[in-house]
């Protein structure tokens, strides 16, 4: 039995599918909210337990619609799911996995990029998989050649199909490889992880991505009894075994989720306590969040936000891990553009990331987007004329507009943005932030931001 996804959301979170928040600017956001588990984690862990024999248990999973979507994926192919014996727990028993139509698999995978994740579980479980075209937020054409690549050099065969692609083994198990990433990308990564634990055979992985949740997953999976070692230079061995078993996991934080209300915190001039919050995972953010003028107090139980002073304005590239991660930077904007001077972004990970600034200025910023790189180093995405630089001139007063949000983080950056605006904003397609944000309509609530929900 599915779980469809408006039902997959605890009690009391609302899909907000066609709702508008009428947001009226200029209080300062106060208050704790709490972070759970990190979108970007628990979505991998619940389809790593598909590789197991026996029950796993994610535990903090974050009520978000991206993990509804994985959890009728998992369903869709048999594996039971429930909740587990504490809030925010998981259950998932693979013990009847079954191979599923692709009309239904293409029904349930809705926005969401993971369904290519499944690749690696299936095949070792089924001997086949069936990835739909995947959605996901529009911020660069995405390609998955980095996936198809590594998969074929398992062993298996790749078949483009109108409807999406058909993967098989006709030659039995997936054997070991070596595999050079041409960029250190996290999900491609995380495809190798998940297909070489169970494959016959040494996997070596050169160009890894290194961040928190791959490093979190690879705990997973380790916990299930595969053999994986983390050498310099982002090399990652996976020795494969035969069988795998289920795992007992917590979450690592979401460190996305964290640095989003930290930089609201900033824009408004607020003061917010992150509970959840760690540092380690967020020094990169922590130097920049300073830097631009704000102040942090690091608790045992999570972090405390503040702005100190004026803002300032800050040059910023983001990057792979330990670099200043690209989600991290549309919600920092609108701090930047009230800052006197003038602050540079970079974006070296998507080619097309800065579609959120339109409405920033519509709202009075001042952003320029460039196709030059405009930092320290030239990246990936220069001479190739993508708008992946900005220049913002500050300082500015924002001003309220009606808002359609395009994506996850722009988003987010747009409830910022009109939580310091002068007047009313009537933001709407909110439905997407709900695939990222856990409750984030309680926590606004909470931090005492003025506004409403027009369903
Ligand atoms: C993950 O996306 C995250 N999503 C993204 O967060 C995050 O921005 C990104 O990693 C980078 O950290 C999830 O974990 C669900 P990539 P992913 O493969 O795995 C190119 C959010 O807001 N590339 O590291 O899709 C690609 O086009 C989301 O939470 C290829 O060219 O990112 C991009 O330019 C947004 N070919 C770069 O690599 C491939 O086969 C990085 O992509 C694969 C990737």
């Amino acid at each position: 039995m599915t779980t469809p996804v408006r039902d997959a959301l605890p009690d009391g979170v609302p899909a907000l599918t066609g709702d508008v928040l009428a947001i009226r600017g200029g209080r300062p956001l106060r208050g704790r909210v709490d972070v759970k588990g990190a979108k970007n984690l628990a979505t991998k862990a619940m389809v790593a337990s598909l590789l197991g024999e026996t029950v796993s248990t994610l535990r903090d999973v974050p009520a978000i619609s991206d993990v509804a979507v994985v959890r009728s994926l998992l369903e869709v192919h048999g594996v039971r799911v429930s909740e587990g014996d504490e809030p925010g727990a998981l259950v998932f028993d693979p013990s009847d996995v079954e191979s599923a139509h692709f009309e239904e698999i293409d029904a349930h995978a809705g926005a969401s990029r993971i369904p290519i994740l499944f690749c690696g579980p299936l095949l070792h479980r089924l001997g086949q998989a069936f990835i739909p075209d995947l959605g996901g937020c529009r911020i660069g054409d995405r390609p998955i050649d980095f996936h198809l690549d590594a998969l074929r050099k398992f062993g298996a065969v790749v078949e483009k199909l109108p409807s999406g692609i058909r993967l098989s083994t006709p030659n039995g198990r997936l054997h070991g490889a070596n595999i050079h990433l041409p960029y250190p990308s996290v999900g491609a990564t995380e495809q190798v992880l998940l297909t070489a634990v169970r494959a016959e055979g040494v996997t070596e992985l050169r160009n890894a991505a290194i961040e928190p949740e791959i490093m979190d997953l690879i705990a997973v999976l380790q916990k299930m009894g595969a053999i994986i070692s983390y050498e310099p230079n982002r090399v990652i061995v996976i020795e494969g075994v035969e069988k795998l078993r289920g795992y007992d996991h917590r979450s690592i934080f979401d460190r996305n989720e964290a640095a989003s209300w930290a930089s609201a915190a900033l824009a408004t001039d607020g003061e917010i306590f992150v509970g959840g919050a760690k540092q380690q995972e967020m020094l990169t953010f922590l130097n920049v969040f300073r830097k631009a003028g704000g102040w942090f107090d690091i608790q045992e139980d999570g972090i405390l936000f503040r702005r100190e002073g004026e803002l300032r304005p800050v040059v910023v590239e983001t990057d792979v891990h330990p670099g200043f991660m690209t989600d991290w930077q549309q919600p920092l904007v609108v701090a930047l553009a009230k800052a006197k001077g003038i602050s540079i972004v970079h974006e070296t990970v998507y080619e097309q990331r800065f579609g959120f600034t339109e409405a920033l200025v519509d709202m009075g910023a001042t952003i320029q987007i460039h196709t030059e790189c405009l930092g320290s180093h030239a990246c990936r995405f220069g001479q190739r004329n993508y708008q992946h630089s900005a220049v913002i001139a500050g300082p500015v007063s924002l001003h309220g507009a009606d808002i359609v949000v395009p994506d996850l983080r722009g988003g987010f950056s747009h409830l910022v943005a009109a939580l310091t605006a002068e007047g009313e904003s009537r933001i709407s397609n909110v439905g997407i932030i709900a695939r990222g944000y856990e409750r984030f309509i309680e926590k606004l609530q909470v931090l005492g931001a003025d506004f409403d929900v027009d369903g």
